[in-house]
């Protein structure tokens, strides 16, 4: 397992201060973890393009946008095109992963699969070569600062058997509920990329919560 990738979530930082936020966490994080809510997918508004363009120049900091949308072949692309490093979207939002991951991959990014709480992993696991990174909702997606669902760990172990088995180069991505006290388990399980809202930005220090939780997957 490659080295562990932390991505605190600027769904749990102050709107009004994005760049700020980011600042905040750079070189302390590996990647920022963007949400996109479209009030369809799920019940709830964020940010969307204009925001990631804008962000996108006000750092270096690799982007892992996450679509919480409907219709993610017509906006994916675009977040690509805008410099994110990764795009995931969810697997119940689209007909085809596999057409969209390399749509993504042409654009630009590594291209990411989002399984949400109530979604079976196993149908999914033959497109693991077809994508870059697969995230494991560890809530129901939607909202920031939900409790860990412990058993959505099945669902990590069984995606990384399979990554293990077959040699894949994927990230096992978790998110929600990611903090000092669930973080191992989460690791243990497999996960090698941690999203944490809550637990870093409600933190008094982003980058010191950042640490302090990567000692904990760090081998
Ligand atoms: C929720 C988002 C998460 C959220 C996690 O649907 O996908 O990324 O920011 O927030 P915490 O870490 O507070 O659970
Ligand atoms: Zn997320």
């Amino acid at each position: 397992t490659p080295s562990p990738i932390i991505a605190p979530s600027i769904l749990a930082a102050d709107f009004a201060r994005l760049a700020e936020s980011v600042h905040a966490i750079e070189g302390a994080a590996d990647w920022v973890h963007v949400d996109v809510m479209d009030n369809h997918f799920v019940p709830n508004l964020t940010i969307g393009l204009p925001v990631v363009q804008s962000l996108r120049k006000a750092t270096s900091i690799p982007f892992d946008v996450h679509l919480m949308i409907t219709d993610p072949e017509r906006w994916a692309p675009g977040y690509a095109e805008a410099g994110a490093y990764n795009v995931t979207f969810h697997a119940e939002a689209t007909a085809d992963p596999v057409a969209l991951a390399k749509n993504l991959r042409a654009a630009g990014s590594k291209a990411g699969l989002a399984i949400d709480r109530d979604t079976d992993v196993e149908p999914y696991l033959d497109l693991l070569p077809h994508v870059d990174t697969l995230l494991i909702m560890t809530i129901k997606a939607g909202f920031g600062g939900q409790k860990f669902l412990p058993e959505m760990l099945d669902k990590v172990r069984e995606v990384r058997r399979r990554i293990d088995a077959d040699s894949l180069e994927v990230r096992l991505e978790v998110d929600g509920g990611i903090a000092a006290d669930t973080i191992e388990q989460a690791s243990e399980a497999g996960a090698d990329a941690f999203v944490a809202g809550t637990a870093v930005y409600g933190a008094h220090d982003p980058a010191r919560a950042i640490a302090e939780l990567r000692a904990l997957v760090e081998g």
